[in-house]
């Protein structure tokens, strides 16, 4: 059988109207950015958009012990092909980032219903991928690949807004974090992954192309520096005196950035969050954490720059009689990606007429986790301007159209191949 072809408009369509419908009040916590995360009711709602959109197809719609969201054509024990992302945003975020993967998986499903597919798809929409509940990114799906402990759930994970551990919040939520280590089955029956996503760079548009084939994925270390010095009256204490932890922490984020360059290799460096205590004008900061998002293709480059930053921390903080301590919250792998789907998007993309580019992934994503286990791959599509995690996020439905074209031959590929063999 050829490859299925898609009525691109009409998809282009539907997913111009989910997206616009995700980014409706009902979904979001805030009026001026896409903010949603785990067991809000925001969230709530955007899982049951999905679900019942996915039950007028006739797919069965489970959620996992800690709510990662199922939805497959097939009993289970029966192998499926999966396809998704998710649908939590960045704090800050915009409409597409994550959702679009998650609206484009329903899509896929919905062309394989009118072509009278009928291929075994099982979608996925990842709780937590943005960190914006819990400060850690990629929860779902680490909790699913089995990167977190029991420990980490009860106690160390907690909600940024009130400090609770994520077990009770999952409890509260109706869920049985009890049971997180079931979650891991969510996977077991996929015989490949894609999930697309917009690129959140500029590389697709900078070369006019409509497609990215990723076959990588940069790694990361998150973590955070927090320097302990002296709260003092800032008018009262002369400059010789103090130990402002500010300004160590200062230091720090100017020594990452130089190491992150030097490291080269595309290895990237950021703080993106300072805390000051006490965090008054009037006051010398006695106790100042820096978050490190230090991430890159190479591991061991991304390691070094984390080691370098904390050792250079704790001689700064030395010099000024400070001291500085460095505690990791996570770190995830680069992920080198499945070759046989990578080359099975590359001739799907190729039969659209459309030139695509076969590049890494400078953020991170769920299928990380996956990737374990499934043979994986993912697809992007453009965004404006390369702007991500912020409202001005902007795609083009149509481009996530061709996306949906690209997926679905990629799957359609991968089952007549299994079936012959
Ligand atoms: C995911 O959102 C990331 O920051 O890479
Ligand atoms: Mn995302
Ligand atoms: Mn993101």
């Amino acid at each position: 059988m050829s490859t299925p072809t898609i009525d691109r408009e009409r998809s282009g369509e539907r997913i111009r109207r989910d997206v616009q419908t995700l980014a409706g009040p009902e979904y979001t916590l805030s009026s001026e950015a896409i903010r949603r995360y785990a067991y809000t009711d925001v969230y709530r709602a955007t899982l049951d958009y999905f679900t019942r959109a996915w039950q007028e197809l006739g797919f069965t719609v489970t959620e996992d012990p800690i709510g990662n969201l199922v939805a497959r054509n097939r009993p289970p024990g029966e192998p499926v092909f999966g396809v998704g992302s998710h649908c939590d945003s960045n704090r800050n975020g915009g409409k597409w980032d994550g959702t679009l993967g998650v609206v484009s998986a329903l899509e896929v499903c919905r062309c394989n219903a009118e072509l009278g597919l009928d291929l075994p798809l099982q979608a996925i929409s990842f709780l937590e991928e943005e960190g914006s509940g819990f400060g850690q990114m990629v929860l779902g799906s680490r909790i699913v690949a089995g990167r977190v402990s029991e420990q980490e759930l009860r106690e160390r994970i907690r909600a940024i807004d009130d400090g609770r551990p994520f077990w009770e919040h999952a409890e509260e939520a109706g869920y049985n974090p009890e049971r997180w280590q079931q979650c891991a089955h969510i996977l077991d029956d996929l015989t490949g992954w894609i999930e697309l996503h917009i690129e959140q760079a500029r590389v697709l548009q900078d070369t006019g192309r409509r497609l990215g084939v990723v076959n990588a994925i940069a790694g990361y270390v998150h973590g955070d520096i927090t320097i302990t010095g002296r709260a003092d009256h800032a008018g009262a204490t002369p400059m010789d005196m103090r130990r402002d932890s500010a300004v160590v922490a200062g230091e720090a984020i100017i020594e990452l950035e130089r190491l992150a360059r030097a490291a080269r290799s595309g290895t990237v460096g950021t703080v993106g969050e300072i805390e000051v205590s006490p965090g008054l004008i009037n006051a010398i900061p006695g106790r100042t954490r820096i978050s490190l998002d230090v991430r890159g293709p190479d591991d061991d480059a991304v390691h070094q720059v984390v080691r370098d930053v904390d050792q250079f921390a704790q001689r700064a903080a030395a010099e000024r009689q400070m001291t500085a301590t460095y505690g990791q919250r996570q770190t995830v792998p680069a992920t080198p990606l499945d070759d046989r789907l990578v080359a099975a998007l590359e001739a799907a993309a190729a039969e659209t007429g459309e030139q695509f580019t076969t590049m890494i992934s400078g953020a991170a994503h769920d299928t990380m986790c996956v990737a374990e286990r499934v043979p994986s791959a993912m697809l992007f599509v453009p965004c404006r301007d390369g702007l991500s995690h912020t409202p001005e996020e902007d795609a083009d439905p149509a481009d996530a159209a061709l996306g949906v074209q690209v997926m679905l031959g990629a799957i359609h590929s991968m089952a007549r191949r299994s079936a012959k063999s």
